[in-house]
């Protein structure tokens, strides 16, 4: 039996060279590596700003803050996304309002969004999930109608392209993640980017305990955070952006493998792209069950031969705190919910070879004839 990782980062020689480089030099903090990748990054971005942070959840903070989000403002985002890009809006006493998404796309569905406008929406959070830009037009439309800020969680998107344009240049300002299963790693660490040269000053200060630039190291001009990137982080993200090309072909050619398997298996759907999506940037690679396959006991079988695979996402308004504290509820969200239930992500990582690919695949189709057999007796047992 094989074991098959869930992800897996790519790291050559000339990760593992710079980083010892950094150890070397003894500086491991606000030295030289954070500004280079700033740099590499808002160029590959096509940003005026970049701005390295400790992790996409705080710079998806910083962003909020920026955004003025405060007591009881709401902020409109999917539900189906990472916990993540609601939390970020309660960090700030912010009310995160879901808007159900497009069934095809699993993105914020734009039609929904006008009806959950009300006096006191500040901000809106697309969420480009799964690497697939949303269906940003409508969005910034409407933004621009109510006069909201719109903040891209391009956390899972990076290089991906809507319409010809870049994913994180849409927005006010955007935000990235770069944990290991990502498709560029720092470790752990996050980027914001933005055009607005106030915006990238304030996350600047905010990420460095409230220092303004011409502060002494004991001066604060306002409420900050460490969220700062270490130097051993930048230093491998220096090496990873200028990587990223190659870093996204071959998560295009693995995906392009399940694909074609994927194709050939009754029971599953692959992943949607939309027309819009003038390129996708392949985080993780989710099929979807159809009716008949019990998605949970696909996943046992999977796992029975040494292949994880997880319910990818689970819904944020479904979280235990969130239905506690705001009373969400099974049947609000129709579309996420369903998504929530069939939606399966599989191993997937730039460096799987063709035959893990096959492993998986192969054992997906037996596994589904076991699933749609145990949704049977599921179905029979409830009557
Ligand atoms: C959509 C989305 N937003 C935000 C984040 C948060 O990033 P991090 O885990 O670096 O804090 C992630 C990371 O998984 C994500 O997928």
């Amino acid at each position: 039996m094989q074991k098959i990782p869930m992800s897996s980062p790519d790291i050559t020689s000339i990760e593992i060279d710079a980083l010892n480089q950094v150890l070397i030099t003894r500086w491991l903090s606000l030295g030289p590596k954070i500004g280079e990748f700033e740099q590499a990054f808002a160029g590959y971005a096509h940003a005026k700003n970049a701005i390295a942070v400790n992790s996409g959840t705080s710079s998806l903070h910083l962003a909020m803050i920026a955004a003025g989000v405060s007591d009881g403002d709401e902020v409109i985002t999917p539900s189906f996304s990472f916990i993540a890009s609601a939390n970020c809006v309660l960090y700030e006493r912010g009310n995160p309002i879901f808007v159900d998404i497009d069934p095809e796309t699993s993105n914020i569905d734009p039609n929904l969004i006008e009806e959950a406008i009300t006096e006191r929406t500040r901000a809106i959070i697309p969420v480009h999930a799964f690497g697939q830009p949303a269906d940003m037009d409508p969005i910034l439309e409407i933004a621009r109608k109510y006069n909201l800020v719109v903040i891209e969680d391009a956390c899972e998107a990076i290089g991906a392209e809507y319409k010809g344009r870049r994913a994180g240049t849409l927005g006010e300002a955007a935000t990235f993640a770069f944990y290991p299963n990502k498709q560029m790693t720092t470790g752990e660490g996050g980027m914001i980017v933005t055009d607005n040269e106030e915006w990238a000053n304030l996350f600047r200060s905010l990420r460095n305990q409230g220092r303004d630039i011409f502060d002494a190291w004991l001066n604060h001009t306002r409420l900050g955070y460490n969220y700062r990137m270490d130097e051993m982080s930048a230093a491998l993200g220096l090496v990873q952006v200028q990587r990223i090309e190659e870093l996204l072909a071959n998560r295009d050619q693995v995906a392009a493998w399940y694909n074609e398997r994927i194709d050939q298996i009754g029971g599953i759907r692959k992943p949607y792209i939309a027309e819009t999506t003038t390129r996708m940037s392949w985080f993780v690679y989710v099929i979807r069950c159809q009716d008949g396959v019990d998605r949970n006991a696909l996943m046992d079988y999977l796992q029975a031969h040494g292949i994880p695979s997880r319910p990818y996402f689970v819904p944020i308004h479904l979280q235990p705190f969130y239905q506690e504290k705001f009373g969400w509820k099974h049947g609000d969200l129709p579309n996420t919910e369903k998504a929530g239930d069939t939606f399966l992500a599989l191993p997937f990582s730039g460096v799987m070879t063709k035959e893990q690919v096959d492993y998986v695949c192969d054992h997906l189709r037996d596994g589904i004839e076991v699933a749609q057999y145990s949704s049977v007796r599921n179905s029979a047992t409830a009557d």
